[in-house]
């Protein structure tokens, strides 16, 4: 896939299109989403990832107003938080998401974390009574797409006999944390695969070797790991509050680069990891 604006797509199974890259919200205060968002939607990004327990969708849902691109021209995604697992729940978690963003319809609606075997003995009933209530949503019309974030391997197994599968893996994925399994697995199965936190959450922006390897092509480490979700196939949401660095996140689409770099920075052993294992987080 050869991405050249921030307003290719990848293509989900059902057909539907999401913006190649998209920006992040998680971190953003309530007082300073709305103007971040606006910012990036006046820089070009098309498509706006928030959550529930991002406590900022209102704020966020203020932003994609005051930036007056048409709702039709946006892709806005949210997430079902751990608290509201379950068939009713997630329903009036979404109708709440729904209210907070002041918007009709999701594009693209997530089960933010798996309810893990290590923690749930029912984890599996847990996740398909959550995914029941996607898959009427998605079936009435109200979300474009469904999928998951955070889901490895044995999480999705059982989602995937589902009468509706699910599209999306979000994942933390950056040049220090691959996850090549869960990438593997999730594409194997038809889902796109996205990247949260793809500059590590700014954890892995000052490592020499990849400041060598993005001197070498005269570009940031930010932009230098964002390229390179994006030649390898995944889809980027880098989170920001500054406006020079909203604009200059979207700035990934005008160099080249070579294989040796991809391949040089896959290479690279794992570092900066968040330390959110699904099968072990405590919320
Ligand atoms: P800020 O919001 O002040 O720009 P991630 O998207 O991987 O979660 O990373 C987000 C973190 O990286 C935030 O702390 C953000 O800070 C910082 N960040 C975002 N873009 C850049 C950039 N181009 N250069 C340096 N830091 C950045």
């Amino acid at each position: 896939m050869a991405f050249k604006c921030a307003t290719d797509v990848f293509k989900l199974e059902n057909g539907v299109g999401i913006p190649c890259i998209g920006f992040g919200t998680w971190q953003s205060p309530d007082d300073v989403a709305e103007r971040a968002v606006c910012e990036a939607i006046e820089a070009g990004y098309r498509h706006i990832d928030t959550a529930a327990i991002y406590r900022n969708e209102k704020s966020v849902g203020r932003g994609i107003r005051a930036s007056g691109v048409k709702r039709g021209d946006l892709f806005v995604t949210s997430k079902v938080w751990n608290s509201a697992r379950g068939y009713r729940t997630t329903l009036e978690a979404f109708e709440k998401t729904l209210e907070d963003l002041q918007l009709d319809y999701l594009d693209l609606y997530l089960i933010h974390w798996p309810a893990s075997p290590s923690r749930f003995p029912d984890w599996r009933e847990v996740n398909l009574a959550t995914w029941q209530a996607l898959t009427e949503l998605y079936k009435a019309g109200r979300i474009r797409a469904i999928g998951v974030s955070n889901f490895r391997p044995q999480h999705l197994e059982p989602l995937l006999a589902a009468e509706v599968k699910p599209m999306v893996n979000q994942i933390e994925y950056h040049p220090g944390y691959l996850q090549q399994d869960v990438v593997d697995y999730s594409r194997a199965h038809g889902l796109v695969v996205e990247a949260w936190s793809p500059l590590g959450c700014g954890r892995v922006l000052n490592d020499p070797r990849l400041e060598t390897l993005a001197r070498r092509l005269g570009v940031t480490t930010a932009q230098l790991a964002l390229r390179f979700c994006l030649e390898t196939g995944t889809l980027p949401l880098p989170k920001s509050v500054s406006a020079q660095r909203i604009r200059a996140n979207l700035d990934v689409f005008g160099f080249e680069m070579p294989g040796d770099v991809v391949a040089a920075i896959r290479a690279l052993p794992e570092f900066g990891f968040s330390g959110q294992d699904p099968d072990k987080v405590t919320f």
